[in-house]
């Protein structure tokens, strides 16, 4: 196909996340024009090019996907909770050359954009791939994003492009007073783009939004601990029964209904705000709860209508109904509320909420209505 397809297919691509509500920042609708995506993925057809999907680019020896030119609609989110500025001085990390090409037309010609990936293979294609698409001023960097690139700090913005368990300190340190990182962050089985502002000494979420990466390499992996079925975070502790679901099941429903497709993101990490010995089922990223001899999980039964589901708790082991009566009085408590992330440096004062131990620092959820 000629470049006038990929043009034509661009214009598309940007006409379909204009309506579906992804972009609503005339400059960012402008950067995605300008860019030629096909010219970041050239081993693949331009239709796949300008689909609103992610193209997967390198995988490990066990065929895990480790790199890949992200979906179109997940970096304009980002973008967009980014809130880049013309002049702006700008740190990616992970990259792929794409995204880093869109960092540099939104932070224009008096900004600076450098682009940091632990993998050298994906650093020198990163290279060649920007110098064919005219944006030879980009730094690109190979090195553990961990760190960040102190050579060309402060930043304005830094935009994390692989999934972090905690903001690291680097990035915090290499902020300018008021600058913002976003950054795809997990906690308790689901991932989200946390936009976070420099307050002082601190970060304060601004906005979020559901989102899937691959995982950090280097100093900055993490790993999720499996038991039996259920998947802990690195700072959980929990030793669940190894034949526990072989035990009679018991179940009870709460009288809440939510829409069928709603992701319940906020709601699970409401009750894993608020109950002890919260973990997931591995298998179905279901919420449960473990005790030595018990588990209790999250249940869905039709609801009033074909859209809708009801939410109740299924339990097994002893304690059944006491972990029915807790998990239920939860899902009946949340109205609604959504989570607000602070960090905090370990030594520092937290503020009242809930806090998430990560290996540098505290993640604070607080809810707001
Ligand atoms: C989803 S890809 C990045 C996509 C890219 N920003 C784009 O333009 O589409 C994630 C990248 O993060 C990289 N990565 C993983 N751990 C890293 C680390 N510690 N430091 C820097 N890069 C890392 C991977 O090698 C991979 O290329």
């Amino acid at each position: 196909m000629t470049g006038a397809g990929a043009d034509s297919l661009r214009t598309a691509l940007v006409r379909h996340l204009t309506a579906a509500g992804t972009i609503h920042d005339a400059r960012i609708a402008e950067a995605f024009r300008a860019v030629p995506r096909h010219l970041f993925v050239p081993h693949v057809p331009l239709e796949v090019a300008y689909a609103d999907d992610v193209v997967p680019m390198k995988q490990d020896r066990t065929g895990v996907l480790t790199s890949s030119v992200s979906q179109p609609s997940i970096m304009a989110l980002m973008l967009q909770q980014a809130a880049i500025r013309p002049g702006d001085r700008v740190l990616e990390i992970g990259s792929g050359g794409y995204n880093a090409a869109l960092l540099r037309e939104l932070a224009g010609p008096a900004g600076a954009v450098t682009t940091v990936d632990i993998d050298a293979d994906v650093t020198r294609r990163a290279r060649a791939f920007l110098d064919q698409a005219g944006y030879g001023d980009v730094a690109v960097v190979q090195a553990d994003g961990e760190f960040g690139d102190p050579a060309r700090a402060p930043y304005d913005r830094i935009v994390v492009t692989v999934t972090a368990w905690e903001v690291a300190p680097a990035w915090v340190r290499q902020l300018r007073p008021g600058g913002r990182v976003v950054v795809p962050l997990r906690v308790r089985g689901q991932t989200r783009s946390v936009a976070f502002d420099l307050v002082e000494e601190h970060l304060e979420s601004r906005s979020t939004t559901m989102c899937g990466f691959v995982s950090m390499q280097g100093a900055g992996a993490h790993y999720e601990r499996y038991e039996y079925g259920l998947m802990y975070d690195e700072d959980q502790e929990g030793e669940p029964h190894p034949d526990v679901l072989e035990l009679r099941r018991e179940c009870e429903w709460s009288g809440l209904q939510v829409h069928r497709e709603e992701p319940l993101l906020d709601l699970y990490l409401w009750l894993a705000c608020k109950l002890p010995g919260y973990c997931v089922l591995d298998s179905e990223g279901v919420p449960a709860v473990a005790t030595a001899d018990s588990l209790a999980y999250v249940s869905r039964r039709p609801g009033r209508d074909k859209s809708h589901v009801e939410l109740g708790c299924s339990a097994h082991g002893p304690e059944a109904h006491v972990l029915i009566d807790r998990v239920l009085g939860q899902l009946r408590s949340w109205e609604g509320q959504r989570p607000m992330f602070q960090v905090h440096a370990m030594g520092a004062e937290l503020p009242p909420g809930f806090h998430i131990a990560r290996r540098h620092s505290y993640i604070t959820v607080q809810w707001e209505a």
